[in-house]
């Protein structure tokens, strides 16, 4: 970052003495004001739950225009890696910051694909929960398990376990998500098929079974790829934030990893695909686009607690991206799987253009947001409505990683700690 000739002062009606405060450029986005010594200087802290307005770090891995709608993956639009990469190339280039040439492709490719399998002890992991387990609540556990099997090999300071840890963790989420699914169905675990590209070999992994060859569909396949491409990494939001703030205290990534998992699982955050396809399945039990009209009403009513899953964002006040593209590989799938008539897809385009001309959105710039058709397409794939976060996880376990490897790599980091405005009661003794 760069230092501004700007400076920010502060001044106190209370006659305290005024404060200058440095500001900084980054390459693009807005500037920022480093309130590091804001404490040390007044006494006093800034005030920011939800941090609308706060910076908690500097990155060089995502950045989102919310206005522009842009989203640029080290400098990328997500656009063209979506039309140009695979969700491997995506993942090579967030970690390192270039695009493979043909040689690191081949080579990345072969790392991940010979890591694809996980301990055999895992499976025993899964026997603990209830076959009707919510599959977050089993990925969560997995995740963090890996500490058990893998964390011997991590010293997180150290940029070459970090690098190994990177490649475990992104070749065992497509396993572990699978393994996950299929505990809960009740069939056997399939082995990952190295032969198979990533997303092919999740897909065998997820609908394979022992019994017969299971043949990849390209189309799913593709598709499967462009959706982990559109969940890779999103700058900080909160479970990236969450990862950062966990791994700040030194532990070992894989724990790290399963608490964004666990911040992911909320539905006003990765979960929102899941509750969005049960609240296109109810409306359409209501009595479908008839009914659109007054579940609409229920949403703009703010005693119904009723919101439109799928739409709105922080920082996305115009569309977002991934949503557009996730349309469109709704629309491939549907068309492949002879699936046109969707009646749920149909029913989220008249929700999106109903949304799009009502004030109550136009006015508060709500969009729909990657988690809109998201669920629609991963259903008609075949994938369980309660696994759908799981597939968020698995695909943003990439920019997890690549987020927290970048903190720990730079030496002037510390162990996040937030502090407070105390409003409790004031020192009292017990009588
Ligand atoms: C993801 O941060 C990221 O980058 C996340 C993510 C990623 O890739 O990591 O993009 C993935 O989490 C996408 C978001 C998925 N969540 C949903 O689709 C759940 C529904 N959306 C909302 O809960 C909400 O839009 C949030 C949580 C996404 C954003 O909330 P904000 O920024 O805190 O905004 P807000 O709640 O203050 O909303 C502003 C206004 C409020 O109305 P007023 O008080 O101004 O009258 O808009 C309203 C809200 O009530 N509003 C909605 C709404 N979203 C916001 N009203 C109805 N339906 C909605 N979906």
């Amino acid at each position: 970052m760069k230092a501004s000739e700007n400076k920010a002062k502060l001044s106190f009606t209370n006659g305290s003495p005024d404060v200058e405060l440095p500001i900084y450029h980054g390459t693009m986005g807005p500037d920022v004001i480093d309130i590091r010594k804001l404490y040390g200087q007044t006494g006093m802290f800034t005030y920011d739950p939800g941090f609308l307005s706060t910076a908690s770090c500097e990155s060089a891995i995502t950045y989102i225009d919310g206005d522009k709608g842009e989203l640029l993956y080290r400098g990328y639009p997500i656009e063209q890696l979506a039309q140009k990469c695979d969700y491997l190339d995506t993942c090579f280039l967030l970690l390192y910051g270039e695009l493979p040439d043909a040689q690191q492709r081949d080579k990345f490719h072969k790392l991940v694909n010979s890591h694809t399998m996980v301990n055999e002890q895992m499976q025993f992991f899964l026997r603990g929960f209830r076959r009707d387990a919510h599959p977050m609540a089993v990925l969560t556990g997995l995740v963090g398990g890996m500490s058990a099997f893998y964390h011997e090999s991590t010293d997180i300071h150290n940029p070459r376990h970090r690098d190994v840890a990177a490649i475990q963790l992104i070749a065992k989420m497509p396993t572990l998500v699978a393994m996950a699914y299929k505990y809960g169905v009740g069939e056997p675990y399939v082995y990952p098929n190295n032969a198979l590209s990533y997303s092919g070999n999740f897909l065998r992994m997820m609908f394979g079974t022992p019994c017969e060859e299971y043949k990849v569909n390209p189309v799913l396949e593709k598709a499967l790829d462009r959706i982990f491409i559109l969940h890779a990494d999103h700058e900080q939001n909160a479970s990236t934030s969450t990862v950062r703030l966990c791994g700040s205290s030194g532990t070992n990534p894989f724990a790290a990893i399963a608490a964004g998992v666990a911040c992911l699982w909320g539905p006003s955050h990765g979960g929102a695909n899941e509750a969005c396809l049960n609240m296109l399945e109810e409306i359409q039990a209501m009595g479908g686009i008839a009914k659109v009209g007054e579940f609409m009403e229920k949403v703009k009513d703010k005693n119904s607690g009723v919101k439109l899953m799928g739409f709105g964002h922080r920082v996305y006040k115009n569309y977002d991206p991934r949503a557009k593209l996730m349309q469109e590989t709704c629309n491939e799938v549907l068309q492949e799987l002879g699936l046109e008539k969707d009646p749920l897809f149909a029913l989220a385009k008249a929700l999106e253009k109903i949304a799009l001309e009502d004030d109550y959105f136009v006015q508060r710039k709500l969009y729909p947001n990657v988690d809109f058709y998201s669920g629609i397409v991963q259903r008609a794939i075949g994938i369980p409505v309660k696994l759908f976060t799981g597939l968020f996880a698995l695909a943003r376990t990439v920019g997890w990683i690549a987020q927290l490897n970048e903190m720990i790599g730079d030496p002037e980091y510390k162990i996040g700690r937030p502090r407070q405005l105390f409003v409790g009661p004031a020192r009292r003794n017990i009588p």
